[in-house]
């Protein structure tokens, strides 16, 4: 596991953006593992950055990790909406080769099935991924068990809570979305886990340390073989802190 921690998002964003276009450059039909939330955000900025300095996305496909269940893509708080707003309307991707799982549709259980083919038939380059205040990646929420393919799952309390401000009321955030399982993620070639701000700072410590807990989903991570956690200081802080504690520990005996 690689950690890189970096001054402010802005820089770290600039790490990830690099890291995507060295994989869109060299691989033929580059796949990319999209996520929505608050994280990307500095990320697709500079990517955008990049496609007005010369970067293509013509021969690029996406995955999206998620979207709210009952929300059509009109609505502008789906994923759907957020995509288009923060990336797919200024670059040249073709809107044929992008995926986001359909949240509004009656067969929910169809639809997982749809979009499992569609991640069979597109094994993911480079997964991007935020983290949840509880450790969630995706929408892949502390369980008991955690799911392999994709499914529709009630949202944690923290994350209705954590994801109301995009809402005029927590009463208006769905609570399900549809969701694709670990195998994916578990299966990209690399994997960048972008977090950003102290709030993160104690799922990004479990996440890295410990052991593999359903509790804690973005710990599967560890037995990822190429996985980068992209971090700033606020997000590194307690694992920072941990480590001056170890450092401090092994020094004095
Ligand atoms: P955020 O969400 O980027 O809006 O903090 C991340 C996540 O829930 O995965």
């Amino acid at each position: 596991m690689n950690i890189r921690i970096f001054s402010d998002e802005r820089t770290a964003a600039v790490y990830a953006a690099a890291v995507i276009e060295y994989v869109v450059q060299t691989t033929e039909h580059p796949v990319l593992g999209l996520a929505t939330g608050s994280t990307p955000v500095p990320l697709y900025d500079q990517l955008v950055e990049f496609h007005q300095a010369g970067l293509s996305f013509a021969h690029v496909t996406t995955i999206n990790l998620d979207e709210y269940v009952g929300l059509p893509p009109s609505h502008p708080q789906s994923y759907h909406a957020f995509m288009e707003e923060h990336l797919f309307r200024y670059i040249d991707v073709r809107k044929e080769n992008t995926n986001i799982p359909r949240g509004d549709v009656q067969d929910l259980a169809g639809e997982c099935k749809r979009y499992d083919e569609v991640i069979k038939n597109h094994p993911i380059d480079v997964q991007v991924l935020g983290i949840g205040v509880n450790g969630h990646i995706g929408f892949n929420e502390p369980d008991s068990v955690l799911k392999v393919g994709t499914h529709v799952v009630t949202l944690a309390e923290e994350t209705i809570a954590a994801n109301s401000r995009f809402f005029a009321s927590t009463q208006e955030v769905p609570n399900r979305a549809i969701t694709v399982g670990l195998q994916p993620i578990l299966r990209a070639k690399k994997v960048l886990l972008l977090a950003f701000g102290e709030a993160k700072a104690q799922a990004v410590m479990q996440a890295i340390s410990g052991d593999v807990r359903t509790s804690l989903p973005a710990s599967i991570l560890q037995v990822h073989p190429n996985v980068t956690f992209v971090l700033d200081q606020g997000a590194a802080r307690v694992f920072l802190e941990e480590e001056k504690r170890k450092h401090a520990t092994y020094n004095h005996g």
